[in-house]
């Protein structure tokens, strides 16, 4: 059995130690936000925070995860949106949307740990990929949640 928090709250999933964080986010709690896109730690889409790292969950089991705690973007902010859910928003940055939720979650890391990135810091830390080509409004974003 593996243990560690999600969201705040505690999680004992009976499943192979070796499931990858996504799926059992998705699968066993039903937290449908974290996306697959790739599986290989390529595309992003999976990016929920572990211990306030942005981590790609399709890369990390769920045992190399235990006593940790991850958050995904369904509670990336309780109470009203995020800095950067709120700057998404204002800069109409999702077209289909599929890659945003790790998008948002590379990008709330990113100012969690630098509150004035560059734009060079910007590109080196959202290295998602977006099949639309929103990057232009997502720098755009990071830069307003950042104001
Ligand atoms: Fe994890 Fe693409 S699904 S990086």
């Amino acid at each position: 059995m593996t243990r560690f928090t999600v969201n705040g709250q505690p999680v004992h999933y009976r499943m192979d130690p070796e499931t990858p964080l996504l799926w059992a986010l998705r699968d066993a709690s039903n937290l449908t936000g974290t996306k697959y896109g790739c599986g290989t730690g390529d595309c992003g889409a999976c990016t929920v925070h572990i211990d306030g790292e942005a981590v790609r969950s399709c890369t990390v089991t769920i045992a190399a995860v235990e006593g940790s705690f991850v958050t995904t973007i369904e509670a990336l902010s309780r109470d009203r949106s995020h800095p950067v859910q709120q700057a998404w928003v204002a800069d109409s940055v999702p077209q289909c949307g599929f890659c945003q939720p790790g998008m948002i979650m590379a990008a709330a890391a990113l100012i969690e740990k630098n509150p004035n990135p560059t734009d060079a810091e910007i590109d080196a830390a959202i290295t998602n990929i977006c099949r639309c080509g929103t990057y232009p409004r997502v720098r755009n974003a990071i830069r307003r949640a950042t104001r």
